[in-house]
């Protein structure tokens, strides 16, 4: 164990056994006293280590700086893309000769080791000083063997297995020749409407920053010259998940002390999990756009969280300045560079202006030297000026990719990943005997299995629903019928089509889709019905006004509940969906997001029963559209409303509850589980002192299965409103029917700490309430107070 984790791993255990302290034995406070010590000794001994090889590097850097052309410097800050895919609005050109002019310091959307290896040549064997590039690419959730939609992996509230998905995209990755994801997102989503919410970790920054982390440690591991570790991109810098009316691209405009609060924390919590890059949002900011806000990229970002990395921009993200209104190309590059994007993706606006902003004096030159240093350290971290050709390698990329053990992987994270929304008599799981009509657009389908930016995924090789039936079950008697078609909304087709959804209707007219169905369904014991939005509707520029299922698969689910027949719903979408009638009319449904090239047999296994599903949503779904933006970590309002009263002058809606249909944390399982009233060791604290709080989970029914027991606090009364209740920890406990485990968080004084309004990050004595439960709503509670 590394010095710095011991020292974690003593402090956390000293923090637990505080109470204790006084009755341990001698024998243990010496080993303690020992291990610490050593912890002490392992650190002092890294940070020597560490400075020589950053004096090693920066003695080579500079070294190579020293022979370097202005022209070749700025080419450095050069990422143009060139490859196989499209992921903005325009292509590069004239890549191949910039590379050998030494004009380019990397590209993205090029991997495969051949591919790779034809542009790394150029760069060793034409350009002057044979500068390596970096490969980048958006490996999202798996590589080419797809994991789900982050919004589904987060649902898994399992940090491990998080980590272990980041760690197969980053094998398969460097095997195929990529040295850089453009990964994790971790931009708290809170908008539905915004299609990038299926990117992220959902709502919550407490969750979203302990996933951040977990990520970049899957992709980069403990050290950057390994050979399948790749460099993390934290994205997108910043805020850009609160974009207004969760229109792409739109606008943000937020409160400092709401930003410390809420939304930079999984920012940092990646950063200081190592990540080597960052990506500045497209939004304007407070009246700065991220990639010119100097505020964001300097102060923040490097003078206060000391950031060493490159930040490198979204896709022309420093040209879309002139349409923000911020000047013309020259003008917006130098803005950019001086505010700290040391890299322009496709854009060329450094390129082909800096040369000029730094004759005009609009620049300096040590501006251009800065950005210049941190991209070839970021490259000599990777060990590529050592071996350029490090991540070419045709043997390991046989054998790594898609290789029988990641799809095995795949598909317990799949799994995990599945929330059962409602269940109602036990319908599910199915029994093996059943007569089953599978229906709908998404019930026979490999396309959509894959999800939205599934990189290099083939969905060809994906598993679908009908496939995974008769793989877990090969006995199961199964009729299936489409029912509709995905998506038969001329203006989402429209749109969809020209971007590659490639829909075409059925033959049969949308009533005799829906008439061979229903006949299905009355023959059969139970419908088991697969509905959703199709692939291509999730991810970056897919925004939504109106969540409720399309409108000719509602109308398929209608005919289908008036047959009376039993309904299991399964469902794929990238975003918490409207499912007010659903829910009040459908007796099963199973939230199954988009779970990549393992989907159908995943899903097939929750369904018969080989997987009791334990997945707990990490994004509100709302009843409609208009009460979103909707979180379970909202402020309480000076006239909040008690749900039942109808007094007028309270903070409610007079045509909608102000609840949500499915709360943050929520998720079924196919056994039941109870949860006994809170249990405090004692009522006070001070900061130095700890709580233990304690609950009994007990498997209540009748099979084994896990229980994601959360943690919340409310910081009462403090100098500034506070949200009603905040997660602050969560275990996820695995009972055997009958089974009943104790579960304990430990409050400190560091968990109840917050930005106030002079930015000051400190607790404030008071009373506090404890809640746990197994989700944001359904919770037991108790007090205590932290005095000074
Ligand atoms: C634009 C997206 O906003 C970003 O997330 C992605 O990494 C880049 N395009 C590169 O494809």
């Amino acid at each position: 164990m590394k010095g710095q984790q011991l020292r974690k791993t003593i402090k956390r255990y000293i923090q637990m056994n505080i109470n204790k302290i006084h009755n341990m034995k001698k024998s243990t406070c010496i080993f303690l006293l020992a291990t610490i010590f050593s912890a002490n000794n392992l650190v002092a001994q890294q940070k020597r280590a560490t400075a020589a090889s950053d004096k090693k590097m920066n003695a080579f850097v500079t070294n190579l700086m020293s022979k370097m052309t202005l022209d070749e410097k700025i080419g450095q800050l050069n990422l143009p893309a060139v490859g196989f895919d499209v992921t903005g609005p325009i292509l590069s050109e004239g890549v191949d000769e910039k590379i050998e002019k030494g004009l380019v310091g990397g590209v993205f959307n090029t991997f495969t080791p051949q591919a790779v290896r034809k542009l790394q040549e150029l760069a060793i064997t034409k350009s002057r000083l044979k500068i390596p590039l970096l490969f980048g690419y958006d490996v999202i959730h798996g590589h080419k063997t797809i994991m789900p939609i982050p919004l589904g992996l987060s649902a898994s509230w399992d940090l491990s297995l998080i980590e272990k998905s980041a760690r197969i995209a980053a094998r398969e990755a460097s095997a195929d020749g990529l040295n850089w994801t453009f990964s994790p997102m971790v931009d708290i989503a809170r908008d539905p409407r915004w299609g990038r919410i299926a990117e992220s970790s959902g709502e919550d920054p407490y969750l979203g920053s302990l996933i951040g982390a977990a990520m970049v440690r899957g992709y980069q591991t403990n050290d950057l010259a390994n050979k399948d570790a790749i460099l993390a991109c934290v994205k997108h810098f910043a805020l850009y998940g609160a974009a207004e009316a969760g229109r792409d691209y739109n606008t943000t405009d937020m409160s400092l002390i709401k930003m410390y609060n809420e939304y930079l924390p999984p920012y940092k919590a990646a950063i200081d999990a190592g990540a080597e890059t960052v990506m500045a949002s497209f939004n304007d900011i407070n009246g700065t756009p991220a990639t010119a806000n100097k505020w964001l990229l300097t102060d923040l970002l490097r003078n206060q969280w000391g950031f060493k990395g490159f930040v490198v921009s979204d896709y022309t993200g420093i040209n879309e300045l002139t349409a923000h209104g911020l000047g013309d190309l020259k003008t917006v590059s130098a803005k950019s560079l001086e505010a700290g994007t040391d890299m322009d993706m496709v854009g060329e606006g450094f390129l082909t202006t800096l040369k000029q902003s730094l004759q005009e004096k609009k620049i300096t030159q040590a501006v251009i030297d800065l950005a210049c240093r941190r991209i070839l350290e970021s490259k000599y971290k990777l060990g590529l000026f050592a071996n350029p050709y490090k991540y070419i390698d045709e043997e390991r990329a046989k054998t790594e990719i898609l290789s029988q053990k990641n799809r095995s992987d795949a598909k317990m994270i799949a799994e995990a990943s599945m929330v059962l929304l409602k269940n109602n008599n036990q319908l599910l799981p199915l029994k093996k005997n059943a007569k089953i009509a599978l229906i709908g657009p998404l019930a026979d389908n490999k396309r959509d299995m894959i999800g939205n930016w599934s990189a290099a995924g083939d969905w060809k090789l994906a598993i679908s629903v009908l496939e995974g039936l008769k793989n877990a079950a090969p006995d199961m008697d199964i009729t299936y019928a489409k029912g509709a078609n995905l998506v038969d909304d001329p203006a989402i087709l429209k749109q969809i089509n020209a971007n590659g959804a490639e829909i075409v209707a059925d033959e049969k007219s949308p009533e005799k889709l829906i008439s061979d169905a229903v006949s299905a369904a009355k023959k059969a014991d139970i419908a088991v019905v697969v509905l959703g939005e199709s692939a291509i509707m999730g991810g970056e520029a897919t925004s939504r006004t109106n969540l409720d299922l399309l409108p000719n698969q509602k109308e398929l689910l209608k005919a289908l509940a008036a047959t009376g027949k039993p309904i299991v719903l399964v469902l794929m979408n990238s975003r918490p969906l409207t499912l007010e009638w659903e829910d009040a009319n459908i007796p099963s449904i199973l939230e199954t997001w988009f779970s990549g090239t393992e989907a159908g047999n995943a899903i097939a296994d929750v369904l018969v029963g080989n997987y009791n599903p334990a997945g707990k949503l990490t994004a509100t779904f709302p009843r409609n559209v208009g009460q979103i933006p909707l979180y379970y970590n909202h402020k309480s309002t000076g006239r909040p409303y008690d749900g039942v009263s109808n007094e007028k002058f309270k903070s409610r809606y007079i045509d909608s509850s102000n609840d949500p249909l499915y709360p943050f944390g929520y998720g079924l399982s196919y056994t039941s589980f109870e949860i006994s009233p809170v249990k405090l060791n004692r009522n006070t604290m001070t900061s130095a002192q700890t709580i233990q709080a304690t609950v009994e989970v007990k498997n209540t029914g009748g099979y084994d299965g896990e229980e994601v027991v959360q943690f919340y606090i409310q910081d009462i009364y403090g100098s500034v409103t506070r949200p009603v209740k905040e997660l602050k920890g969560f275990q996820k406990v695995f009972l055997k029917k009958g089974e009943s485990k104790s579960v304990t968080f430990t409050i400190n004084n560091s968990m109840l700490k917050f930005y106030n309004s002079d930015l000051k990050f400190a607790s404030e004595p008071g009373d506090f309430n404890v809640f746990i439960g197994a989700n944001s709503r359904d919770t037991k509670s108790s007090g205590f107070s932290l005095t000074k």
